[in-house]
């Protein structure tokens, strides 16, 4: 929400004292927060729905609404919120409908190098990519990954195949936000991005002892 301060900033610079005092009464203040009507109001009249791009993609729901303000999301202040809004997010996850939790191994793979999907110029029925070597990595033998999640790599093989260990891995795929009120991890399931079946083949990229993600560890690593 820093746009308008800085904006406000340049306006200063320009003008001098006169049009600081008009700029200055328009915004509440300055600091976190004190610009987001200015700053929604700006982005809702420059953003256009186009395709499946719809603009209620701008309407903010409770969790998105709470980590909005991160300060705040994150202060022993909200410990209560966040606890809330996680049990919120967690009574939305539906389980496997035919107890399965694994599907194939290699379609995870081809779901999590696959970024594409939901934007305008995909087609509804076109279905989307998990995204998640994006932010993991996954099968050590792909190279280029991102790093703002943990390593998954030997996710099975370190944890196992209990019960709990295989809800808790589902929860995250589906809601990420069921266990981590404001995770960076999109919730692909919560959101429609992936499907029940996507998720199972997924899984057992994480699961199964045969995908790469579990193989023994090479010299290299
Ligand atoms: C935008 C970044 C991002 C994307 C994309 C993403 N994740 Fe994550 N993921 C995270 C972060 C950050 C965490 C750790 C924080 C948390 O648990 O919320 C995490 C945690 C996890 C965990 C729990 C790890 C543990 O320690 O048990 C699993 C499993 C996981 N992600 C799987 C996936 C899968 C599968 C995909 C693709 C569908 C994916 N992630 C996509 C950021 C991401």
């Amino acid at each position: 929400m820093k746009h308008f301060a800085l904006l406000a900033a340049a306006l200063l610079a320009l003008a001098g004292p006169a049009l600081s005092q008009t700029v200055l009464s328009q915004t509440a203040g300055w600091g976190p927060g004190a610009d987001d009507a200015a700053f929604s109001r700006m982005l809702a009249s420059s953003f256009k729905g186009k395709g499946v791009a719809t603009i209620d993609r701008l309407t903010q729901d409770e969790t998105q609404a709470f980590c909005s303000n991160p300060v705040l999301a994150a202060s022993p202040a909200a410990a209560a919120q966040r606890q809330r809004i996680e049990a919120a997010n967690m009574a939305t996850v539906k389980w496997p409908s035919d107890g399965q939790w694994l599907g194939d191994w290699k379609q995870g793979e081809a779901l999590a190098q696959s970024g594409r999907g939901n934007t305008w110029s995909d087609k509804a029925d076109t279905p989307n990519g998990g995204n998640c070597y994006n932010c993991h990595q996954i099968s050590p033998t792909e190279i280029s990954y991102g790093t703002i999640g943990p390593s998954l790599t030997q996710y099975g093989a370190l944890r196992g195949q209990g019960e709990e260990t295989l809800k808790a891995a589902w929860a995250k795929i589906v809601n990420a936000k069921a266990s981590n009120a404001c995770s960076n991890m999109p919730r692909a399931g919560h959101m429609g991005i992936l499907g029940e079946t996507q998720i199972k083949h997924l899984m057992a990229l994480l699961f199964d002892p045969k995908s790469p993600v579990n193989a023994q560890p090479g010299p290299t690593k």
